[in-house]
């Protein structure tokens, strides 16, 4: 008979490419080696959100040093939906009790939520809104701005209420749609859910992210296969960012989660209707996915206006299909950035704030191709349009990248940039030709920049690296522009 553990190894091999290396780490060494002890461990260990390391078996305390973040994150890395549901069905006597007691089955209705907290959610979102926003919705170009979420549904079936974050892991067993009704995630505690596939987990009301200033945590993870994540409508997630910006971002200050949701190695999914505020650092990881869809997101950090840093809404990688649409974004950093992967398409993109909707920076080994931009709007931000490249790196291709009917507006820096200088983050100046970029489009590209802004800055390595670029209906006013070195990647003046 196949061992147990075989199996289970195979079955892990996509989700443990995005999690710690066996190999190298001790916490992931001992979740992978030992699958008895950490999946009886694990059920309970998110089951009942222990944060306190004197409820831990020393041998896993002492593997992973006492980090109840690197528990967590392991425990979803390294232990299924199969193995979490086999253990619920044989837990004893007492927790099925517990449980049976807990989950409550009701048939799926938006009515449960009080339109009156509707209307206060809704009025928040609203107030963000600002002239040029209002100037970009009303010419009709550019992205629609979402100030309120109708919010989403389930997918059928039984729909279990879920008040406690203890509750959840046996209710995600049991039920088709799970909702989480103004949850807490306690401090140190991953929030994380494989979603079963063809269910659904859905959310209500705020839930809230307890202040956890440590780098390697990440709040909420999720992965699925045809899994539905839906916010039903007034739902909103709170990372309390305020507690953490101190204008230092990831580079220093209050440690922060680097990044507040990870959608990891989820296929044929979708992400939708929610509200996001205040998240600490970078919001969502999206990595491991194929044909993804993430749509009607408002992504509010206007509270960190002044202190928010490094607040990226997407960060993207090894991804083969994503398709966003329809997200209001108000943050500190990149509304989009893509860092490798391909075939992923953004459209009615709202970015206040933002340093644009980014492909990069690109460093060395990946490959980027066929992302597009349409039908979108980034204003007073420091660019719209920009892909950029590592200085020194090589073997990487970015191609067949589109950006089409994109209004821009208040634009410090560049309204379209290109550059292959990037080191640690910054353009040097020195750019270099190791990395490829070509077949770029940039087609209705209209608006202003603000004073000192470049309507395009193109600093290419070579004509050679950066080739087969097409403009076509740029209107951008209010600034000056330059493209170097003069080859065809250069606009025709
Ligand atoms: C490019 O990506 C989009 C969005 O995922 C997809 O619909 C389209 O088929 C892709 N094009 C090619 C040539 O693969
Ligand atoms: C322009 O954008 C900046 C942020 O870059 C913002 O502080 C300022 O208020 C914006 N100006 C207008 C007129 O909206």
């Amino acid at each position: 008979m196949r061992s147990f553990t075989s199996f289970l190894v195979a079955v892990l091999l996509p989700i443990v490419l995005a999690c710690e290396n066996p190999d190298t780490h001790s916490c992931a060494s001992i979740f992978s080696a030992s699958t008895a002890l950490v999946s009886s461990f694990c059920a309970t260990y998110t089951a009942s959100a222990i944060t306190a390391t004197a409820a831990i078996p020393s041998d896993i305390n002492s593997a992973c040093s006492g980090k109840t973040t690197s528990i967590s994150e392991a425990c979803s890395c390294f232990v299924t939906s199969e193995t979490a549901v086999a253990l619920v069905a044989t837990t004893s006597t007492t927790e099925a009790k517990t449980t049976a007691k807990t989950i409550i089955p009701t048939t799926l209705a938006t009515s449960t939520i009080k339109a009156t907290s509707v209307a206060k959610v809704t009025s928040s979102a609203v107030a963000v809104a600002t002239t040029a926003d209002a100037a970009a919705a009303s010419a009709g170009v550019g992205g629609t701005i979402i100030s309120t979420l109708t919010g989403g549904a389930g997918v059928g079936g039984t729909t279990c209420t879920v008040t406690a974050f203890a509750d959840i892991s046996a209710s995600v067993s049991a039920c088709s749609n799970v909702l989480l009704s103004g949850i807490t995630v306690p401090a140190s505690t991953t929030l994380s859910v494989a979603v079963p596939t063809s269910g659904a987990l859905l959310f209500a009301g705020t839930m809230t992210v307890e202040y956890t200033p440590d780098a390697d945590y990440t709040p909420i993870v999720l992965k699925g296969t045809n899994a539905k994540v839906a916010g039903l409508a007034g739902a909103v997630i709170d990372g309390l960012g305020a507690d953490y910006w101190d204008g230092e971002g990831s580079n220093g200050g209050t440690a922060k989660p680097d990044h507040f949701i990870k959608l990891s190695d989820m296929t044929s999914s979708s992400f939708s209707d929610i509200k996001i505020i205040n998240w600490p650092t970078h919001l969502f990881e999206i990595t491991g996915c194929t044909d993804m869809t993430m749509s009607q997101l408002i992504l509010d950090n206007s509270a960190g206006a002044s202190l928010g840093h490094n607040t990226d809404a997407f960060d993207v990688s090894s991804t083969d299909g994503l398709y966003v649409s329809g997200a209001t974004v108000y943050n500190q950093d990149d509304c989009v950035a893509v860092n490798s992967g391909s075939n992923m398409l953004f459209e009615n993109m709202c970015c206040d704030g933002s340093h644009g909707l980014s492909i990069g920076s690109i460093s060395s080994g990946v490959t980027v191709s066929n992302i597009t931009f349409k039908d979108s709007s980034v204003v007073n931000g420091e660019n719209a349009c920009r892909i950029k490249t590592d200085a020194g790196d090589d073997d990487s291709t970015v191609s067949d990248i589109t950006y089409s009917n994109i209004y821009v507006s208040n634009i410090t820096d560049y309204a379209i940039d290109v550059q292959q200088d990037y080191e640690n983050g910054d353009p040097i100046g020195d750019s270099t030709t190791g990395i490829t970029v070509s077949g770029v489009t940039f087609d209705s590209i209209t608006g202003s920049v603000a004073d000192g802004g470049y309507e395009y800055y193109i600093l290419c390595g070579s004509t050679s690296s950066c080739t087969d670029f097409t403009w076509t209906d740029i209107d951008i006013t209010g600034g000056t522009s330059s493209c170097s070195p003069a080859g065809d990647e250069c606009p025709s003046t």
